[in-house]
């Protein structure tokens, strides 16, 4: 039996192939690689030295789907697909809610034809919205004061996927609401490779100490925080990976939908991060304050105690170590761009 990640070569799918390979399962890459590498299939076999199937496949085309499913015996899928950037999903709504929405459908089709009874599927805490005061505990109302139609869709499939769970008692759903992913594997083999300029706080940090971005703007430094930055829950991607082996164990046991926050449950501030990516990496990132960006909301981290007990899950790096290896990867990776 395999699990299926559609979005298997992301900076979070290629993550969680490798600590779901670690633990002895089989894992089957779906991508379309319209957002990652084919480079990093054999990444993930280098650091796991286990066989990896791979097909380069839009999750929205239900034909090749139903191939995947019919060559294969897949027990569950881990849903990682979809476009993710903010800005962007402002000024296209439309394709982010048809790519969005459209694959999700196709994918559940996929799963009711073959009888495929489990997911996971990647939320983010961005459906909690404006309204709602930190820590962010997952009783809490989702929706009100979304900001933007990429937040719309995380929260628009929360609601398909626990409507169909409803309506089919034996499906296990299991939706994970991501704070903010950072960092990178050890190895500086994978990573979050962003296409042009970065909208991310990370990759804006580690491109402007390679000296590709002149210099980072904070966004605002006026906000009511310990020191007028925005503060975040940033997690280390090992971390977040490691949360998804301990949904789908909790997904291979349970049916119903179960919805958990992965995040540290500690909120560090831009500038804490910023100054903490400078001292333990030894290197200056320039950087200016600029006016806050459209959007953006003071305080933002998780409550974590529902994954802790439910999952048996806690998140153990450090900020330190989600410097360390970000920086280690933006090099290494430019290192073999350049030698190419
Ligand atoms: C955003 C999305 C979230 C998504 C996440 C993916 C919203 C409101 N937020 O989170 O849904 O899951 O990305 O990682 O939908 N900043 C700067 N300068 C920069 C870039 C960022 O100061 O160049 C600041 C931002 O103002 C923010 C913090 O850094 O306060 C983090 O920003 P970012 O990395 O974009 O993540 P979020 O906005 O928290």
């Amino acid at each position: 039996m395999a699990v299926l990640l559609t979005g298997g070569t992301g900076f979070i799918g290629s993550h969680t192939a490798v600590e779901m390979l670690k633990l002895g399962n089989e894992v089957i890459l779906v991508d379309d690689l319209s957002n990652s590498e084919i480079s990093v299939v054999d990444r993930i076999k280098k650091i796991t030295g286990k066989k990896v199937k791979f097909y380069e496949t839009d999750v929205s085309d239900k034909k090749a789907l139903e191939k995947i499913f019919d060559e294969n015996n897949i027990e569950g899928v881990i849903h990682f697909a979809g476009f993710k950037s903010v800005g962007e999903s402002v000024k296209k709504p439309l394709m982010y809610y048809k790519n969005n929405l459209d694959s999700t459908l196709s994918i559940l089709e996929v799963m009711k034809e073959y009888k495929c009874k489990k997911m996971i599927f990647s939320s983010s805490a961005t459906v909690y919205g404006s309204k709602n005061t930190v820590p962010f505990t997952e009783e809490m109302e989702t929706g009100r004061g979304i900001s933007n139609p990429y937040g719309w869709t995380k929260y628009m499939i929360e609601q398909i996927l626990s409507d169909f769970a409803f309506a089919d008692k034996s499906m296990s759903i299991v939706l994970l609401r991501y704070f903010n992913p950072i960092g990178a594997h050890e190895s500086g083999l994978i990573g979050e490779k962003p296409d042009g300029i970065p909208g991310n706080l990370m990759p804006f940090i580690t491109q402007t100490a390679a000296g590709i971005r002149d210099r980072l703007t904070i966004f605002g430094d006026d906000y009511p925080t310990r020191d007028g930055s925005c503060e975040r829950d940033f997690i280390h991607v090992v971390d977040l990976a490691k949360g998804h082996v301990a949904a789908w164990e909790y997904a291979l046991e349970h049916t119903g939908t179960e919805v958990f926050n992965l995040g540290t449950g500690n909120g560090y501030t831009v500038f804490e991060l910023l100054n903490t990516f400078q001292k333990v990496n030894g290197i200056e990132v320039p950087s200016v304050i600029g006016p806050r960006r459209e959007g953006d909301i003071a305080r933002v981290y998780a409550d974590v105690k529902k994954a802790e007990s439910v999952l048996g899950w806690k998140a153990e790096k450090t900020i330190e170590d989600m410097c360390r290896d970000s920086w280690r990867w933006e090099q290494k990776e430019r290192q073999r761009t350049i030698g190419n």
